[in-house]
């Protein structure tokens, strides 16, 4: 395991450090950091040709390490993929408060996923449900029969459950094989063994069978992640205040609700995009969650613990896998859960909590106090000033006099470095 995830002054190292210090640590070897810099792009694009269809080419994200995350006691390094700027320092920050009071614990509530079947043309519900209950072996046997090694490995499906619902064209029975998928997320094994019990639900029930799909309202394959964030470095006591009345918003207005919970994806999502898992599985399982009582609800809750610190949960279902899928198409995708040095499905789960915890927590954080607009701003400044072709040893002053002056251009910035420069020479056009 990686010593401490806590890098000091990692974000002001260069790309080329910044591997050194990963490939001295022992955590990254020389082929992965040929991969990282994308100098086997030829070697990818090779795989990336069969992934979909009429491939011309691929689209590179920056991959960023987020420091400083103890997660159940471990030290991770985790990288996130993802084209908004500030998400990684973000969670960075906010896994720096939380890491004073032991960082994040988290539990995997349940790791079964939902895949369903659809009966319609139902004659008598409560007949046919006696039916599935006298056959629930069976169908376990026959979704079982579909992915043997899946049983050998200790996973499978494990139970059925049925639901009866009215609906515009008649009664339907709404069948859960619940299947525990291990290390796979699990999408294709529950796809499979759905369409195999189907006909054999047709033969019991005499009704008939029209969806066989993964659910991706995974709510038995669930995470309750906890962390305490420092009062003293969040802000003081006034911050932890005013996120409490943020969070107590979030939960009456729905329009609030949703870009909470936007927040807490922009951390999930950029590491699933770095371990190769599929995010709109995880974005469509979190949001139904969200809504799961009837009232679309923020994933996170917070309080305030005696000594004024800022405690937060987040309970959602993650859906995701280290094996399987796509996973293997990409060599980077496997680097990247080595860096994490997350093996199991059930663990990269839990880290994606503590980062979608950590990351809601520095929104409202930086909402309550400066605003999110100056964080934003600042590296987007830079990224100007580099566009603008602004020598390294000029760039510190430019970005404050940009910064002063709120308009944020390569014009202004070049504008700016002439005027430091205005009797030096070395002018930039
Ligand atoms: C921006 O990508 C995410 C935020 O809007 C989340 C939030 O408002 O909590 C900052």
């Amino acid at each position: 395991m990686v010593k401490t995830s806590e890098l000091s002054k990692f974000y002001k190292k260069s790309i080329h450090e910044r591997l050194s210090i990963l490939e001295e640590e022992g955590i990254i070897s020389t082929k992965d950091i040929n991969l990282l810099r994308c100098e086997e792009g030829s070697a990818v694009l090779g795989t990336l040709d069969t992934m979909i269809e009429n491939v011309i080419g691929i689209l590179p994200l920056p991959i960023g390490i987020a420091t400083n995350f103890v997660v159940n006691g471990e030290e991770r390094l985790i990288p996130m993929a993802i084209e908004e700027p500030s998400v990684v320092a973000a969670a960075s920050n906010l896994a720096k408060m939380a890491r004073k009071h032991g960082g994040f614990q988290a539990d995997v509530v349940e790791a079964l996923m939902i895949g369903q079947v659809q009966l319609v043309d139902v004659d008598d519900v409560s007949e046919a449900i006696k039916e599935i209950r006298k056959h629930e072996e069976e169908i376990i046997d026959l979704a079982n029969d579909q992915d043997p090694i899946l049983v050998k490995l200790g996973g499978g499906a494990r139970r059925i459950n049925t639901l009866s619902m009215q609906t515009g064209m008649g009664t339907m029975i709404d069948v859960h094989l619940v299947v525990n998928c291990l290390d796979a997320m699990g999408a294709n094994a529950v796809n499979t063994m759905s369409e195999a019990i189907a006909p054999f639900l047709e033969k019991i029930t005499g009704a008939r069978a029209v969806l066989r799909i993964i659910s991706n309202l995974a709510i038995h394959r669930r995470v309750k992640c906890t962390a305490t964030f420092d009062m003293d470095m969040i802000g003081g006591r006034s911050t932890v205040e005013k996120i409490l009345e943020a969070v107590e918003f979030a939960k009456a207005s729905i329009f609030r609700a949703a870009t909470h919970n936007k927040g807490i994806m922009n951390g999930m999502i950029a590491v699933a995009q770095a371990t190769g898992n599929d995010t709109r599985a995880l974005e469509a399982g979190a949001h139904a969650y969200a809504a799961f009582e009837g009232k679309y609800k923020p994933l996170t809750d917070y309080r305030m613990d005696e000594e004024g610190n800022l405690v937060g949960v987040i309970d959602l279902p993650v859906s995701v896998g280290t094996i399987g899928g796509v996973i293997k198409t990409n060599p980077v995708y496997r680097t990247c859960l080595n860096i994490m040095e997350v093996t199991k499905a059930s663990t990269l789960s839990q880290v994606l909590a503590a980062v979608g915890l950590a990351q809601n927590a520095a929104a409202l954080r930086a909402l309550v106090s400066e605003g999110i607009q100056e964080g934003h701003m600042k590296l987007h400044a830079r990224n100007i000033i580099k566009t603008a072709g602004i020598p390294p040893e000029f760039r510190p002053q430019v970005l404050s006099k940009m910064l002063e002056g709120e308009t944020i251009r390569v014009d202004v910035a070049k504008k700016i470095y002439n005027q430091l420069r205005k009797e030096g020479g070395n002018l930039v056009s």
